[in-house]
């Protein structure tokens, strides 16, 4: 598995347009370290549940809060890092080789998912103990 480190895991922030209407965020193709093939997002997560789990071997994804807020903790070999999304305007682009766990979702929470390939469920690495053991490859 590839050799990332959280330190790889970068918040972007995106362009924003404000006036007295409201605001509007831009995600131009050229801010992404990848070309776009699906798109998900999740929504109604009860403020205790606990999602992700999980790291990837090749996929790349670009999640968005795009309403409310969660946190996401970030783990390589050594390292544990956690990010809270709680602005629009800002993404979290995770690389792949990195575990990720979402939680704390706020009521109304919306996290959008732009990612790199299509659904495969060969690329998850869904134990922590083969994750860890991969890594030390
Ligand atoms: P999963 O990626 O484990 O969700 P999370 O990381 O948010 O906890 O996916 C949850 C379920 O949804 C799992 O059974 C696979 C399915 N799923 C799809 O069918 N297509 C998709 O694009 C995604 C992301 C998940």
């Amino acid at each position: 598995m590839r050799d990332s480190s959280v330190l790889d895991v970068n918040i972007i922030e995106l362009p924003k347009v404000h006036d007295d209407r409201g605001s509007l965020a831009v995600i131009e193709k050229d801010v992404i370290p990848f070309k776009i093939k699906r798109v998900y997002y999740l929504y109604d997560v009860p403020s205790d549940a606990y999602r992700g789990g999980h790291a990837h071997k090749e996929l790349y994804q670009f999640l968005i809060p795009l309403s409310g807020s969660f946190d996401v903790i970030l783990k390589d070999s050594k390292t544990k890092k956690k990010v809270t999304l709680n602005k629009p305007n800002k993404g979290l682009i995770i690389v792949p080789g990195i575990w990720r766990e979402l939680e704390n979702f706020s009521s109304g929470a919306v996290c959008l998912v732009l990612a790199s390939e299509d659904y495969d469920e060969l690329d998850y690495i869904r134990d922590y103990q083969d994750f860890k053991l991969l890594k030390s490859r």
